[in-house]
């Protein structure tokens, strides 16, 4: 892959944890986050937001943009600024985001204390200086009291809180509420015109100039656009590109695209009731209990799951297409690179 004259320039661009360098479309809400920080800038507090919208439509790219900006041009004249993100999928108690956050400030002797002396340390590092705490999947917390704890005793911080369910915010204890006040910033779906800049935009970055057919492009623009979850259309893009240079042709046409969408279209337009048994199996499995693709695959073996490890995570990659399951690969973590499964929207179906 990625070879002299292949139809990849640049597969990573197709990650979804890739960073483009600025985000078309997004210029407001790039805006509104930055604004919320910038009293940080002037030795003030700052201000707290809400992150909301539906999923794969930039909010984590846009506050990862944010604070990639914060870090690499800080202000000469302003205060340091500690930047931290957290996901709260991975961390979802107050203990383990304290640890994290003590790791992330440089603090390594964590073992044998509690929570109360994590945030002692927490609070004595920022304290001396400014901190921007981004909460992503914010709504995936088991407590929230971390965020009291840095509310009533952090002095100048801003809050990003990110989530796919505004409605948390609702769940949460009152006396958070009634101190945080956050300012709501909306994502809105994109328009189908958006997303074909987006993915075009992609295409640049990933592919050899003219490696798609125009119409072979457009396939996998309306696809996504009936979805509007982006990580579906990188996803494809990858697939119609895999699928062109298995069989080494110089441009990637329809039937490349068509193979790409044949692979979903099992797991998109048909209910949960025609999965294959193994695709049940493993939904029923990751509805049951979240967690990483290679702790699931064990209790998949465990309850007698005959499938290797490669097929296991083609499952995965069909359901998580398909809009059945949430997967999240999570890059430079403590077990280095992992992938993280949930069933969709479980946490908060119920609100
Ligand atoms: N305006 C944009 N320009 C370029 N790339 C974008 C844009 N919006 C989203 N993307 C890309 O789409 C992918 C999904 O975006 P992102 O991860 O930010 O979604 P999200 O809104 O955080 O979704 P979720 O709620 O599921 O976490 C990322 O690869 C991101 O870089
Ligand atoms: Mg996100």
């Amino acid at each position: 892959m990625n070879k002299e004259g292949g139809l990849f320039k640049n597969e990573d661009a197709l990650d979804t944890e890739w960073l483009p360098k600025n985000l078309p479309y997004r210029e407001q809400q790039h805006q509104q986050i930055a604004n919320c920080i910038k009293p940080l800038l002037q030795s003030r507090n700052g201000r707290n937001c809400i992150i909301s919208g539906a999923p794969g439509i930039g909010k984590t790219a846009a506050v990862k943009l944010v604070l990639k900006e914060l870090e690499e041009h800080p202000d000469v004249n302003a205060p340091d600024i500690e930047i931290l993100y957290v996901n709260c999928w991975q961390k979802n108690t107050t203990y383990k985001i304290f640890i994290e956050l003590c790791e992330q400030l440089g603090y390594k002797f964590v073992q044998n204390k509690n929570t109360e002396d994590l945030f002692k340390i927490i609070q004595n590092i920022v304290n001396k200086k400014a901190a921007v705490f981004a909460f992503d999947e914010i709504d995936k917390v088991e407590d929230a009291d971390f965020l009291y704890h840095i509310f009533t005793e952090v002095y100048k911080k801003t809050l990003l809180l990110i989530t796919n369910h505004p409605q948390w915010y609702f769940t949460v204890d009152e006396r958070i509420r009634s101190r945080l006040l956050p300012e709501k910033i909306d994502f809105k779906a994109y328009t189908p015109q958006e997303i074909t800049g987006i993915l075009k935009q992609r295409c640049e970055y990933a592919f050899s100039y003219d490696a798609w057919d125009a119409n072979a492009f457009n396939m996998i623009v309306d696809k996504t656009a009936a979805t509007g979850d982006l990580r579906l259309g990188l996803h494809l893009l990858r697939e119609a590109g895999m699928a062109a240079e298995e069989q080494n042709t110089r441009k990637i046409t329809i039937a490349h695209s068509q193979a790409a969408l044949s692979k979903l279209t099992d797991f998109t337009i048909k209910p949960e009731e025609s999965l294959s048994p193994d695709a049940k199996t493993i939904l029923a499995l990751v509805k049951a209990q979240s967690g990483k693709m290679g702790d699931l695959y064990k209790l998949y073996q465990d309850q007698g799951g005959a499938g290797t490890y490669k097929t296991f995570q083609r499952r995965v990659e069909e359901l998580n297409a398909g809009g059945f399951i949430e997967a999240k690969k999570v890059i430079g973590g403590k077990d280095g690179t992992t992938t993280l499964l949930s069933g969709k929207n479980k946490s908060l179906d119920e609100y």
